[in-house]
């Protein structure tokens, strides 16, 4: 029975529970940036916020992307369950801190399952996660260099207002 079953789907059970995970790392993702982006609006860091926004729908459609992937192949996608998510911040810096950690964590993650799915020839997994290595590319960039504001503006007397106010110029050009 449980053979026939894995008739339904071309994915083996290792790699769709990995792509579980991943969808799980990116609702938490989601979440986060969504809590980064209160911390700010709490914090009057309006900018910030719209740009922790932004990032919160992103990741979300992320998210949606593995998800129907799985799907579309006839394998389980599971709804995520997300807790735990940090609701405050030690400081606006460190909001950038955790957003770069956050996406080398992503990138590390998908770089694994590309290593797994060349391991169990899985390549139209591989294929298809080629888009997620190009994103993180662009995302990675973005968080250094909102994070590099920080140094190069500097945080004294209007510094953080002009981070603030600068945040959505850190744009990816490729
Ligand atoms: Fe979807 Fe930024 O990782």
């Amino acid at each position: 029975m449980k053979d026939l079953i894995r008739l339904r789907t071309s994915l083996s059970e290792e790699i769709e529970t990995i792509l579980n995970e991943q969808i799980k790392l990116e609702a938490k993702s989601s979440a986060t940036y969504l809590a980064m982006g209160g911390w700010c609006d709490r914090n009057g860091f309006d900018n910030s916020a719209d740009f922790f926004y932004a990032q919160a729908e992103e990741e979300r459609s992320h998210m949606l992307k593995l998800y129907k992937y799985v799907t579309d192949l006839g394998g389980r996608a599971i709804s995520p369950e997300v807790n735990n998510i940090p609701q405050e911040f030690t400081s606006f810096r460190s909001t950038f801190e955790d957003a770069l950690e956050q996406e080398i964590k992503v990138t590390q993650s998908i770089n694994n399952i590309v290593d797994r799915c060349h391991k169990v020839k899985d390549y139209t997994t591989a294929t298809f996660l080629q888009w997620f290595l190009n994103e993180q590319i662009e995302e990675e960039y973005v968080a250094r260099r909102a994070l590099e504001l920080f140094d190069v503006i500097g945080e004294e007397g209007v510094g953080k207002y002009m981070i603030d106010k600068n945040i959505s110029k850190t744009k990816y050009k490729g």
